[in-house]
């Protein structure tokens, strides 16, 4: 039986076979660590990223095909972990609305899974969890921003650094509860079990590997379609504002929380690219216009528990670790379009040739 403690212990990813999971899979492969992926792979695409995954670091990582909501298999996964980070989720607030029980199902009692799995057979292992910006709900009404040009800002200039960690919690769409019960739990388990846990409430992350698409990922989303010549659909009227945060800094924060866990345990940080590189979806078009050429666009209705405006404080997780994002919006998303740009064109020649 492995010691947690060994050097040779996995540090367990749930949902490593996804968008920030696997990213975060490969630093720490590289790094030199072990990595145990637990992954349903229901996530459409992301059986690549396994491979890609295995390509790169053969041994050092095993993927197990298992389910977060299957007790016993995560018992297994998270016995021997030096650390587990929790990302396994279902990640849509649109699934959640058409199906909200398997969406409490994955998100809430998944997550209560992995939290007594580690309660009762691995209480020494750190555990960081994936939350997000959604449980602070729709934050600030109409008559609290304005609109600056093509994108949303507060009128309160208290929040020109973003929304710290003390907003008030308020939940909204079933993805947010589930996964704002989810966030709560691992808190308060460090709290009352004395678990070294730490919450990650994420804005929006984006790079390579993400198989974004209309209901989650939508900047890989947008330059998808604009590859694709596809028209797209904006819900709402595209001022919208998010901080965006490319994933290999995202992954760089997660280590930094990870490698501090005597001092982030039993935190709660928000995480996001913070004031410089917030964006609209509109100054997001004329962003990807000018890599791809012009973004067949039309508008719809708002959409349910949409922020009109979201950007992350990140003072406090800059002040507990020293992280800092590293990867400029414009050098981030030259990074993104380069990898779907390569994913297309050899698409595109694997169908000429079939
Ligand atoms: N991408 C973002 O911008 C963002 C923002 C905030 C929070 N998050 C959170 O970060 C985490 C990772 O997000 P992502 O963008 O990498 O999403 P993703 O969909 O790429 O990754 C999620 C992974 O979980 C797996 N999964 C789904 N249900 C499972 C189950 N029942 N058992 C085991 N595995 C399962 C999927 O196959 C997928 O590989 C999620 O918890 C998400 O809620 C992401």
């Amino acid at each position: 039986m492995m010691d947690p403690a060994s050097n040779q212990a996995p540090i367990v990813i749930t949902g490593g076979c996804g968008f920030i999971g696997c990213n975060l899979a490969d630093r720490l492969a590289t790094r030199g660590d072990h990595v145990s992926i637990l992954d349903n792979l229901a996530r459409a695409g992301v059986r690549e990223n396994a491979q890609w995954l295995k390509s790169r670091h053969g041994d050092r990582i095993t993927i197990t095909v298992g389910d977060v909501r299957d007790p016993i298999t995560v018992i297994d996964t998270v016995k021997h972990a030096k650390a587990v980070l929790h990302l396994a989720a279902q990640v849509a607030v649109t699934s959640s609305l058409d199906s909200p029980v398997d969406d409490f199902e994955i998100n809430a009692r998944g997550t209560l899974n992995v939290l007594e799995a580690v309660r009762l057979h691995n209480p020494g292992a750190p555990l960081l969890f994936a939350s997000t910006n959604k449980v602070y709900g729709r934050l600030i009404g109409d008559d609290a921003i304005t609109r600056m040009g093509q994108r949303y800002q507060p009128i309160d200039p208290g929040l020109a650094q973003g929304v710290s960690e003390s907003a008030p919690l308020d939940l909204y769409s079933p993805y947010g509860c589930s996964k704002g019960a989810a966030d709560q739990y691992v808190h308060d388990y460090g709290r009352v079990y004395g678990l070294k846990t730490a919450v990650l409430r994420m804005s929006c992350i984006y790079g390579p590997r993400q198989f974004g698409n209309e209901d989650q990922g939508w900047i890989a989303h947008f330059v998808l379609s604009a590859l694709r010549g596809a028209p797209l659909t904006i819900y709402g009227d595209g001022c919208q504002v998010r901080d965006a945060l490319y994933v290999a800094d995202a992954a760089d924060a997660w280590l930094a929380v990870l490698d501090r866990i005597d001092a982030t345990r039993g935190r709660v940080f928000n995480l996001g690219g913070g004031p410089a590189n917030a964006i609209s979806l509109l100054e997001l078009i004329d962003d990807i216009a000018r890599l791809s050429g012009p973004v067949s666009h039309s508008f719809s209705d708002w959409r349910p528990g949409d922020q009109p405006w979201y950007v992350t404080d990140i003072g406090a997780l800059a002040n507990a670790t020293g992280w800092q994002p590293r990867t400029s919006f414009a050098d981030g998303l030259r990074g993104l379009h380069g990898w779907l740009a390569g994913r297309f064109a050899e698409q595109r020649s694997r169908e000429a040739l079939a």
